[in-house]
């Protein structure tokens, strides 16, 4: 199917998907604004480059600040635009043209707006909430959690388009990451470099990315974001390198996190055998995958696992459940084993619930379903703030400290790959797509 194709398909998801959410939470229609460039200081005359609100993005991909879309059960949606007259800026590229056809354009002056939007109980959905005075809505009207719910359900269940979109933005992604690795494989750089190098690669700029690149050597690869890159060249031999960093495309969002080590020294022979012990674990928790499993059981089996990884690699010693159960598991991977994707890097939808008192990071808590999409990213870490303290419990003597300084240079691992949920398994849209052509 075409983009165009696909993109009816999922007008008309949406469609049904909000006339049933306007009915559970008692509403006529909503309006969904786009968002307003925000000022970074009082002071000064500089803004925040726009993100739009993704219940508005939800339905199209238009960047472009004080846009409404109009919802109304049954209805062609309308989109309403404000002609502009700033001499400044010109307009945002629009990127495509597969979505004006299931639209009613309006172009109107912005004080015209309000004229078209419906009467009756309206919600408005949007993050300008002097648009919303402005447009005449109350303030009880402005984001309601009931419907806001709804939605963040709906949004959890990705349509065909969507995935055809976290698809591209994936594909884009590992272009960045093959022409990364063997950059740092090649050559010496700096990490800044590094990242610059994956920006020019996938052509977005820094702004466009959905989150800030985190390009780490050695150990900062145990700051979980590490997001001020050294400019300095890094000529050490023996070094390793954790790249976490997607792509967008119409909006959605990829993330991927590689860790790879060069040298031959022996602590980076272990350090590349412990990102092959992890690298197995993560696929083995993506056979896992399938609609009817809570999210939850596979991020406890992540730990059980890491725990055998743990002894393996000689880093510890003891028996698993003694390093579960002194949560020396939850030192070496104190984060979640993976969250929704969407519109959002950490999208919405999959922590209805939160999660048990020992999984306190952890972003998806849902019964995993046909149609979501998430990441799974187990990681192994040196971080000395999640150390230290075991060293003032019994868990000191099962921790091998002599191998754990061996490896700490190498700051520790991610392996992070983005899954769309099938009827019985999932489709794992970064390796199955791993490939430099893309
Ligand atoms: N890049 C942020 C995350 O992996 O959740
Ligand atoms: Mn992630
Ligand atoms: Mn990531």
């Amino acid at each position: 199917m075409s983009l165009s194709e696909l993109f009816l398909d999922h007008i008309a998801y949406l469609q049904s998907g909000y006339a049933k959410a306007l009915q559970a939470a008692s509403f006529d229609a909503v309006v969904l604004h786009s968002g307003r460039g925000l000022k970074q200081r009082t002071v000064d005359d500089q803004y925040w480059p726009l993100k739009v609100n993704p219940s508005f993005a939800h339905w199209l991909p238009l960047l472009e600040d004080n846009v409404l879309v109009v919802v109304r059960p049954g209805k062609t949606p309308r989109l309403i635009r404000a002609k502009g007259s700033s001499f400044w800026e010109g307009p945002a590229p629009i990127p495509g043209d597969h979505f004006w056809s299931s639209f009613e354009v309006i172009e109107c002056s912005p004080t015209a707006m309000k004229d078209y939007c419906p009467s009756g109980r309206v919600a408005f959905i949007g993050d300008a909430l002097e648009a919303a005075k402005s447009l005449g809505f109350q303030a009880e009207v402005c984001n309601p959690a009931s419907l806001l719910s709804e939605l963040d359900a709906l949004r959890s269940i990705k349509s065909s388009y969507e995935v055809f979109c976290l698809t591209e933005a994936t594909r884009i992604a590992i272009r960045g990451h093959i022409a990364v690795d063997s950059e740092f494989h090649q050559r010496t750089q700096s990490e800044f470099d590094l990242h610059l190098h994956y920006l020019r690669e996938t052509q977005q700029d820094s702004t466009e990315t959905p989150y800030g690149n985190i390009v780490a050597f050695g150990p900062n690869a145990a700051i979980l974001h590490h997001v001020h890159y050294g400019r300095q060249v890094d000529t050490n031999a023996n070094q390793s390198l954790l790249i976490d960093a997607g792509a967008s495309y119409m909006g959605y969002a990829s993330d991927i996190t590689r860790t790879t080590v060069r040298g031959g020294s022996q602590a980076a022979q272990d350090f590349r055998a412990l990102i092959a012990g992890l690298d197995a674990l993560q696929l083995q928790l993506i056979a896992k995958v399938k609609p009817g499993v809570a999210y939850e059981s596979v991020h406890d089996l992540a730990h059980a696992k890491l725990a055998d990884l743990l002894i393996e690699s000689g880093l510890c010693k003891g028996k698993s459940e003694d390093l579960l159960s002194l949560g020396i598991t939850r030192a070496f991977f104190p984060h979640g084993l993976g969250h929704s994707l969407g519109l959002q890097v950490h999208d919405v939808g999959c922590r209805l619930v939160p999660p048990s008192d020992k999984n306190p990071f952890l972003r998806n808590t849902s019964t995993i379903a046909e149609g979501q999409v998430f990441t799974l990213e187990p990681g192994c870490y040196f971080i000395e703030a999640l150390l230290a303290p075991l060293r003032e419990t019994e868990a000191q003597s099962m921790i091998s400290w002599s191998t754990l300084e061996a490896l700490r240079p190498y700051g520790g691992i991610r392996i992070e790959d983005n899954l769309v949920v099938s009827t019985t398994a999932s489709i794992n849209l970064t390796r199955d797509n791993w490939s430099p052509s893309n």
